[in-house]
């Protein structure tokens, strides 16, 4: 099992399957499309609560037993769910405190998913039982990869409950009324609380402004925490559930990418392995696909993932639900590998006849047979990795760049009041991110937490947060050597969201060398200009005003009041280099930054590819595999960047050898 997230001795192929929707009848012909189509692994049993557990005392398990020998009788491995991800009817009426409370107060009725209040005991107690009752009756079944508990967690809730368990939270952080009336400088409007039950949680009936804007950012920052910790108790219950029956089996939860509610680097931690579903909309670009994924391998600590969930053609869920052209679903199967994916899971099997996902893309349609062209594809995807059988699992994707992102400085950074309404943490991360993507250089993602000497470069864009410690480990990061790049917005509070007093950027102002008296907000159309290296490029969003206290400007401002001022500056530091940049800039200057600060650190793109051409790497031990991905509208021609084979097309080149990419073609380059 080394390096390999799961007991297969291949990429597998598959996904959510719910034939407790269907006639028994149906099934077998449904196991002779999917065999077909070379699908091997099942994910089931997802929504299955009200169907395992028809009452408070009674539990019906023979339908999922005859799908779990239907599945074992057809060799297909089993990615198997707890089925908590909703509630059953009869529950949220015998017990209504499992019903949420939302953001304005309104309480529930029962429907939906995703429904439980994360802090109702009866929901936390029914859910591990039957969590726990499933391991103990599957736990023989030698083809199960994984456990899937519940599905896509997330969402708040603002129920009396919840309020009583923050102040509970509360009290495990902050020990005294004093410490938490400190940290939340109560005495701003006077909010100080003299007893622990006056506390109530932050929503549109107390501090909020509406969802995104509240005035005490500190109690909605907690609450944040706090409701992310609550979900992951959730997880956390299953999860020893399950292990008690087997602990062999690895447990999962299917995460959702960039999703602002859950602190993912602390769930990730918490996880077997990381698991995500990939849903791009029409208009992501294909590095902010790319930034998805690596941003979940940095969740999990840069191991290999699973991609749980994409679909195979069309969503339901857009406002406009566009079909992946032709290739587009194998270009980005393979995009999802390459970054770290030891799977190619879908939603979902076969398309349901009634409810909102009806329309929603399957391998099996509507039509009910093979002669689609979303089932030819998915077939012929089935049969290429079928072939590629065992290589590819388990390798890393090794990588010098990495990006520090941190969830609790993303809500503290976008719940600011000001300077700006247009300032977005995930924005900025993803600038720098796809300067170094584009240019094919591989980028971590790391917390706080993680080693950051195994890096040569390290980007903290808006790292508006800093908390303890974390100054120490950059400082330590830099003095050896290491690149470190901040942006405006950066050390200005601590933990508490309370800012580091004596001049901005706080923690991190010796190691840039700068300091920042003022920022200047501009709003979209006003833009000021800088020069670097002899080509201009714009400043907008926010130009900060600093002057240097060490570091050397590389660039300053050309207009308005603090024209002549530094705009981007490096300072020395041991045997490192901190940079600073103090405004938002254009794609063009981040690619030439990045690329400049890449080679003085002798940090080398995976390939040089033609534009909108894809390459990245895996490696396991001397093994290499490198992905080359043609995102690109038209053929793409490029010279072999190694010698090799593609494991697809079973091509030899010799360095330096002509290659074409068809539009929306990969290769996947075994070096040797
Ligand atoms: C999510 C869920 C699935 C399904 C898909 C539809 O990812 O996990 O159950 O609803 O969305 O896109
Ligand atoms: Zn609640």
């Amino acid at each position: 099992m080394k390096g390999k997230v799961w007991n297969h001795d291949k990429i597998a192929y598959g996904g959510d399957y719910n034939p407790e929707q269907w006639p028994e009848e149906t099934w077998e012909e449904d196991m002779r499309l999917l065999k077909l189509a070379h699908i091997d692994t099942l994910t089931l049993n997802v929504f299955s609560w009200a169907a395992l557990q028809p009452s408070e005392d009674s539990y019906c398990f023979e339908k999922l037993d005859k799908i779990m020998a239907l599945a074992k009788r057809h060799g297909m491995k089993v990615c198997l769910a707890t089925g908590t991800g909703a509630h059953p009817a009869w529950m949220a009426r015998k017990y209504p405190e499992v019903l949420r409370t939302d953001f304005y107060g309104r309480k529930h009725k029962f429907g939906a998913r995703h429904n439980s209040c994360p802090n109702s005991l009866i929901y936390r107690k029914f859910s591990a039982r039957l969590a726990g009752k499933l391991a103990e009756r599957y736990k023989d079944y030698d083809n199960i990869l994984a456990w899937h508990i519940s599905n896509e967690y997330g969402g708040e809730c603002y129920c009396e409950n919840c309020e009583r368990a923050f102040r509970t939270w509360l009290k495990g952080r902050y020990g005294s009324l004093e410490a938490l009336n400190c940290a939340w400088n109560t005495s701003f409007w006077g909010h100080t609380f003299y007893d622990w039950e006056e506390i109530v949680l932050p929503d549109q009936r107390s501090e909020h402004i509406d969802e995104e804007r509240t005035v005490a950012q500190a109690i909605s920052l907690d609450y944040r925490r706090f409701n992310s910790d609550s979900i992951l108790a959730c997880f956390q219950l299953e999860y020893d559930a399950v292990k008690e029956h087997t602990p062999d089996i690895p447990v999962t939860t299917n995460l959702m990418g960039a999703y602002k509610p859950l602190d993912y680097m602390k769930w990730g931690r918490c996880m077997d392995f990381v698991s995500w579903d990939n849903y791009p909309s029409n208009e992501d670009s294909f590095s902010q696909i790319a930034m998805n994924h690596d941003l979940m391998r940095g969740a999990g600590g840069n191991k290999p993932f699973v991609l749980m969930e994409q679909t195979p053609s069309q969503q339901n869920w857009q406002p406009f639900n566009a079909l992946k052209r032709p290739g587009v679903m194998r270009l980005w199967s393979y995009q999802a590998v390459a970054h770290g994916s030891d799977a190619v899971l879908f939603f979902q099997m076969k398309q349901s006849i009634g409810s909102c996902e009806k329309y929603h893309g399957a391998v099996i349609s509507h039509a009910g047979h093979e002669h689609t062209r979303v089932f030819r594809e998915v077939a012929a995807l089935g049969e290429e990795l079928e072939r590629l059988g065992g290589e590819i699992l388990g390798s890393a994707v090794p990588a010098e760049a990495a990006i520090l992102f941190d969830w609790e400085n993303w809500w503290a950074a976008d719940y600011s009041a000001g300077p700006s309404v247009d300032l977005k943490y995930l924005d900025e991360a993803l600038r720098y991110y796809t300067a170094l993507h584009r240019q094919n250089i591989p980028v971590d993602f790391v917390c706080e937490e993680d080693d950051f000497s195994k890096y040569k470069l390290l980007a903290a864009p808006v790292m508006y947060m800093t908390k303890p410690g974390v100054d120490g480990r950059i400082r330590e990061f830099v003095e050896k050597g290491g690149t470190f790049v901040a942006t405006f917005f950066s050390g200005y509070v601590d933990e508490s969201d309370l800012v580091v007093l004596g001049g901005y950027p706080g923690r991190l102002r010796d190691i840039l060398g700068v300091w920042v008296e003022e920022i200047d907000a501009l709003p979209p159309h006003k833009k000021n200009r800088f020069t670097y290296q002899g080509q201009e490029y714009e400043a907008g969003l926010l130009c900060d005003i600093m002057h240097l206290e060490g570091a050397k400007a590389l660039a300053v401002y050309e207009e308005d009041f603090y024209q002549g001022f530094p705009v981007l500056a490096r300072n020395s530091y041991g045997e490192g280099r901190a940079y600073y940049v103090g405004t938002r800039s254009e794609e063009g200057f981040y690619r030439k930054f990045m690329e400049n600060l890449c080679k003085e650190q002798q940090i080398k793109p995976a390939a040089q590819t033609p534009e909108n051409v894809e390459a990245i790497r895996r490696v396991r031990g001397q093994e290499q595999y490198l992905f080359l991905l043609n995102h690109g509208e038209g053929k793409a021609c490029l010279e072999a960047p190694e010698d090799g084979t593609d494991l697809l097309s079973g091509q030899g080149y010799k360095k330096g050898d002509a290659m074409e990419l068809d539009a929306k073609g990969v290769a996947v380059l075994k070096v040797c």
